[in-house]
């Protein structure tokens, strides 16, 4: 009674002033180049929590008027709830779109999402929160100008987009970061410097990966990949789900079923096929098994609020939980590496990591348990404001294990559950998806509003995890699901064999249509890889990005881009029939429509399966012979085809990455960057070949070039 009086009071008060609670006067300080960090109050800058999103601290560079800013948060405290809030006015016609892993359409004006990482299998759409979170949303304004705002808090937000932006966070005070850009390109790489970007990847992570729950026994592994080659097609990596282990103990091997994990990675290797296996968080409680024994003498397990180990339920049982906040107990967990690593392993996926605990009705632990984190990450605390990281500090403790073992690899991990900024750690995925036509659907603006929030390497399970799905499902999913960053196929236990033969031959042609245009794109996505290592820009961007102006393209969600210069339309409904809205001509020239392999303007292969492929006005794409995986050809750098589509001015550049895919030599150097550059004369068309960037000797090359639209001669000169 006395709440709900004292509340009617505040809300009044608000109203009157414009806002709902009671407001407080704010202060900002300048950050970085167009980046503004907000707070509360002096007081609260002065006690604000540690950052998981930022790379670094950013120091101030200097304090700011509020008054000089063009998108100011207005501060106050939900009476009701106690939360703090942080609002942002918005103009008519901003689109909004980020805020993570959003089970809907890209457009995000009028949802509600929380970050509360969570076991998410089964979700629908418009769940308010899934596997990951990101607080975080980009705004583009209706003149094609854009901001990015962050709310910097680890604790349960809700993200209220239905009438401007509100973030309404538990936990206390938080800061908030606004990036101004003139495109919302320029916001990207903002949250590119402040939250890092992604480490380059091997190679080989950059093909396509095969996964089910499970590959088992170890023959069905060697099944499974002589299929891939015995029926060509392309494929780089093989994925082992959890039943490898001895009863879900990680860091062990099933003696009967997986006798000899070096023996198959070994030969894995001959087959040219890298090799991913599971580690979860959730440790079997019991003594004689060595990571329970070791955990317990390091001491390195969640506490409850009486400072008891915590147990929960996952995959083995009763478990006990790393707490990952605490530098040695990564420490200790990074340290189990070495040996498993030893197994010829490749990469490493993270899973069940929000954590998900099964018996329980939260899916994961108490709110009260107690982690001991360090005092730079903001020392001893509760999971209420730790759970959002604890995937996050999960895959970094792994990942230090990962590169302490194999200091000249690139390390690939994937994680489940994630944070803003975990980027800098490892690849994500959409979860829990289902074999059918809306998460089919959704799977592209999931995708795409992740690489929003600043996960650039990411994709759903193609072909959906749970469930069966039927082969039209399958067929149009492979279609284009081999074009995103992030491209592997899965599915759940007990399900039917989702392999891309499995529903005959006619989907097994599509799929290897599709998986072909992958590798002949591999120059240019590499490249991609490349550009998002260094500057944060997404790998698989929305259609807006092609003209962030144009309010027609603002909800488009069943064509992306790859990169800027490649338009991926799809056929995401059953019938096919939704029309995609197509980015305008630029000076009079049209997107152009490309197929493999003889890059006529139209469809070749008339797989209706298949997205179809548009090249920008003024794009050179490079492109390179179909592989079967990376290294299959030591020599494929040496034939490129050159995809161009000249402009109003008959003009096109474009420009290609590359390193030996492996190892850290292109740190210091050991990369080749060449640039294109392509003129139409009265009688030809002559493209420049010429070498820009990096110590790699330029490889003795055949280069070709393919000029839509024109019938004149092609010279190539390589300078
Ligand atoms: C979780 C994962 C799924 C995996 C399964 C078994 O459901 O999300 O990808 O196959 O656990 O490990």
């Amino acid at each position: 009674m006395k709440k709900s009086s004292f509340s009617v009071f505040f809300v009044i008060m608000g109203l009157s002033f414009g806002f709902v609670g009671q407001a407080i006067a704010q202060v900002a300080q300048v950050i970085g180049e167009r980046i503004v960090r907000f707070d509360r109050s002096h007081e609260a800058r002065h006690e604000r929590k540690p950052s998981f999103a930022l790379q670094h601290r950013f120091e101030s560079l200097g304090d700011v008027g509020l008054d000089k800013l063009l998108t100011v948060p207005v501060y106050s405290i939900d009476p009701e709830t106690g939360r703090t809030v942080a609002s942002i006015a918005i103009d008519s016609g901003t689109s909004l779109y980020g805020t993570g892993q959003a089970a809907g359409p890209l457009l995000r004006n009028g949802f509600v999402t929380e970050t509360w990482n969570f076991d998410a299998f089964g979700y629908g759409l418009g769940d308010p929160n899934l596997y990951t979170s990101h607080p975080w949303v980009l705004a583009v304004r209706e003149d094609g100008s854009a901001f990015g705002v962050l709310a910097d808090t680890t604790y349960r937000c809700e993200i209220d987009l239905r009438d401007g932006i509100t973030f309404r966070a538990e936990g206390g005070d938080f800061a908030v970061i606004v990036i101004e850009g003139n495109s919302p390109q320029e916001v990207m790489m903002g949250l590119g410097t402040l939250t890092g970007t992604i480490a380059m990847p091997p190679k080989w992570a950059v093909g396509y990966h095969q996964c089910r729950y499970s590959y088992n026994p170890e023959s069905r592994v060697r099944e499974v990949v002589t299929e891939f080659r015995n029926r060509k097609l392309p494929a780089d990596v093989i994925w082992m789900d959890i039943d490898y282990m001895d009863e879900y103990r990680v860091f062990t091997f099933d003696e009967e079923q997986f006798p000899d994990p070096k023996g198959l990675n070994d030969w894995l290797d001959t087959m040219g096929f890298s090799n991913v296996w599971m580690i979860d968080p959730g440790v079997k409680d019991e003594d004689g098994y060595f990571v329970s024994d070791s955990g317990d003498a390091h001491d390195a397990w969640v506490k409850d609020k009486d400072g008891n180990v915590y147990n929960g339920n996952v995959w083995p049982g009763v478990c006990v939980f790393p707490d990952y906040l605490n530098k040695d107990v990564r420490k200790w967990w990074a340290g189990l590496y070495e040996e498993f690593m030893a197994y010829n392993i490749d990469g490493v996926w993270n899973d069940m990591n929000e954590p998900a605990v099964f018996n329980v009705e939260s899916k994961t632990m108490p709110e009260s348990n107690i982690h001991r984190a360090d005092p730079e990450l903001g020392g001893t605390d509760t999971h209420a404001r730790y759970h959002n990281v604890y995937g996050m500090q999960m895959i970094r403790a792994s990942r230090e294990g990962v590169m302490a073992t194999n200091p000249d690899k690139r390390p690939f991990l994937l994680s489940r559950a994630n944070f803003i900024g975990g980027q800098r750690y490892g690849a994500t995925w959409t979860g829990d998806n289902s074999a059918n036509w809306a998460h089919l659907d959704m799977s592209i603006p999931m995708s795409i509003n992740l690489s929003l929030s600043g996960q650039p390497f990411v994709g759903p399970d193609i072909g959906g995890f749970a469930y069966n799905g039927d082969g039209e499902l399958f067929q149009r999913w492979m279609g284009f699901g081999t074009l995103f960053p992030f491209s592997r196929g899965h599915t759940a236990k007990g399900n039917i064999d989702k392999e891309p033969w499995s529903f005959g031959q006619e989907v097994e042609d599509t799929s290897r249509r599709a998986l072909e245009r992958r590798y002949r794109l591999m120059p240019y996505i590499y490249t991609l890889f490349r550009e998002s290592s260094k500057t944060g820009m997404p790998i698989a961007r929305p259609t807006f990005f092609a003209d962030p102006a144009d309010p027609a393209l603002r909800s488009e969600d069943d064509s992306f881009l790859l990169g800027a210069d490649l338009l991926i339309v799809t056929k995401a409904t059953p019938e096919g029939d939704r029309v995609s809205v197509m980015p305008r001509a630029v000076d009079g020239v049209e997107w152009a429509e490309f197929d493999f392999p003889d890059f006529d303007s139209g469809r070749d292969s008339k797989d209706e399966h298949l997205p179809r492929l548009f090249i920008r006005p003024g794009a050179i794409m490079p492109s390179a012979p179909v592989t079967q995986y990376f290294g299959d050809r030591p020599d494929s750098r040496d034939e490129l085809t050159l995809i161009v589509h000249l402009d109003g001015r008959g003009i096109a550049q474009g420009i290609m990455y590359e390193d030996e895919g492996e190892g850290f030599g292109y740190l210091m150097g050991e990369h080749l960057t060449t640039a294109f550059y392509a003129e139409e004369t009265q009688s030809e068309v002559v493209v420049f070949v010429r070498a820009i960037g990096g110590s790699m000797s330029y490889p003795e090359r055949v280069i070709d070039a393919r000029v839509i639209g024109s019938d004149k001669p092609v010279r190539v000169i390589v300078r």
